[in-house]
């Protein structure tokens, strides 16, 4: 019997919750802890981690008790991305104190809110010497995988490579007032979501029998607009909903964002990365899109384009609700049902692969590194937005830079 993975969540919130549910599907680890700032909401997650039958979890009073703990072997951090670099230090502050040991810790979207933060991720999980992973939920799609694998092996290996990827991630906007917040999130949507259709343009264009860096991004084309929540009405919503925090009036956030990445490949060959995002898309629910497009094929995902549909005639006048789909806008109509989010949307396939990682001793197939180039990208994109004009990558001065929309400062 190989040993199992004892894990441990920081933070009990909405992303916690989906990595529990896909737990199911992931075997040879267990989740016994969780820790998060209010006990309670900690017992709350650890409570469904033992309904789901995914492991004997229970809260702990602080990150270094829950490491310190020889039951937890690995953690994965879902906190708010302003704490990530302090939950790490903690966790680092166990480890070289000898009070507890880990193989692995993995990390949510994005690393960081900037480089220099990200790059003081990268230092503090090297210094304590363990295995890291970033977690990319998209690249581990089913059928993302699958696309991209067939697109490559029979259209690739045939006519030539794919020159042309797009990814879309939209919704109408997020959950929490963190979020909303650039000081605290990091910037607006292209911040949070982008980091998600950087990698998966990438992922798409890349030979899957090369490594990463068989392909180079050169230029990056960015704008930013906040197109719906800066309008009066919906400063007030937002107001009402999110907190006085939350000014819209005064302090906005791009609710749109869209970037061009070129790329090169190995033979100097152009590459296209289109990728576009938004908090002001109000459809059934969240929406992510990807294509390729190579010499005689083409591959594309819509994650609304669900196999089951429920139809409610006007008459049924239900609450709201995130039961037939995340960030679902209606209860009524046509509405699409996603069969098993935590699986469509990769959080199966990607703890999987996490636990195999880390059980094995093997790097996983996203570390650190390759979060810390997704925030290079994402800054470059917000610098170019910022300067109007296209930027060859790594731009000077990428180390430093903070979006205006993160300082507070900026005006659309
Ligand atoms: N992969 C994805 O598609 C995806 C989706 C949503 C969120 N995320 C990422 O996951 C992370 C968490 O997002 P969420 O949606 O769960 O947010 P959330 O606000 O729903 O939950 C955040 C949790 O962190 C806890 N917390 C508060 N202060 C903390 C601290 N000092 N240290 C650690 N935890 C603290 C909160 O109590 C809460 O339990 C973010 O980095 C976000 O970008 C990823």
């Amino acid at each position: 019997m190989s040993k199992r993975l004892g894990v441990g969540f920081i933070g009990s919130g909405f992303i916690t919750k989906f990595h529990i549910q896909s737990w199911v599907a992931v075997r040879d680890a267990d989740i016994l802890g969780v820790w998060s700032p209010h006990y309670e909401n900690a017992a709350g997650a650890a409570g469904l981690a033992r309904q789901l039958g995914v492991g004997e979890a229970r809260a702990y009073r602080s990150i270094t008790e829950m490491v310190a703990d020889p039951a937890i072997d690995a953690i994965w951090i879902c906190g708010p991305n302003h704490r990530r670099v302090e939950n790490l230090e903690e966790i680092v502050a166990a480890l070289e104190s000898g009070r507890g040991k880990l193989l692995g810790v993995a990390c949510e979207k994005p690393l960081a809110r900037n480089v220099a933060e990200a790059k003081q991720c990268v230092a503090l999980i090297r210094r304590a010497g363990v295995l890291h992973g970033y977690l990319e939920d998209q690249l581990f799609m089913p059928s993302l995988m699958k696309g991209r694998a067939l697109a490559w092996s029979r259209g690739a290996a045939i006519t030539g490579r794919p020159y042309l990827a797009r990814a879309a991630e939209e919704h109408s906007g997020p959950h929490m007032p963190w979020f909303w917040q650039g000081a605290q999130q990091g910037g607006g949507v292209l911040n949070d979501m982008m980091c998600h259709s950087v990698e998966v343009v990438r992922f798409l264009l890349s030979d899957p029998l090369k490594p990463r860096h068989s392909i180079r991004p050169k230029k990056v084309t960015g704008h930013i607009h906040s197109l719906k929540w800066s309008r009066p009405e919906y400063v007030e919503r937002l107001r009402a909903t999110m907190g006085s925090e939350v000014d819209y009036a005064k302090r906005p956030s791009e609710d749109f964002a869209r970037a061009t990445i070129e790329y090169v490949d190995e033979a100097g060959r152009p590459l296209i990365g289109e990728v576009t995002t938004s908090w002001s898309f109000v459809g059934a629910g969240l929406r992510l899109n990807a294509e390729l497009l190579g010499p005689e094929y083409s591959f594309s995902h819509n994650s609304l384009n669900t196999g089951s549909q429920l139809f409610l005639s006007r008459r049924v006048v239900g609450q709201a609700g995130e039961d037939m789909v995340e960030k679902q806008n209606a209860e009524q109509g046509l509405m699409p049902i996603v069969g098993n989010e935590a699986a469509e949307y990769g959080y199966e396939v990607e703890n999987r692969h996490f636990v195999r990682c880390f059980l094995d001793g093997k790097k996983p197939e996203l570390t650190f590194d390759d979060g810390l180039e997704v925030v290079e990208l994402l800054m470059t994109a917000y610098m170019s937005a910022e300067q109007g004009r296209t930027l060859e990558f790594p731009p000077p001065g990428l180390d430093l830079f903070i979006p205006a929309v993160a300082q507070g400062t900026w005006k659309q």
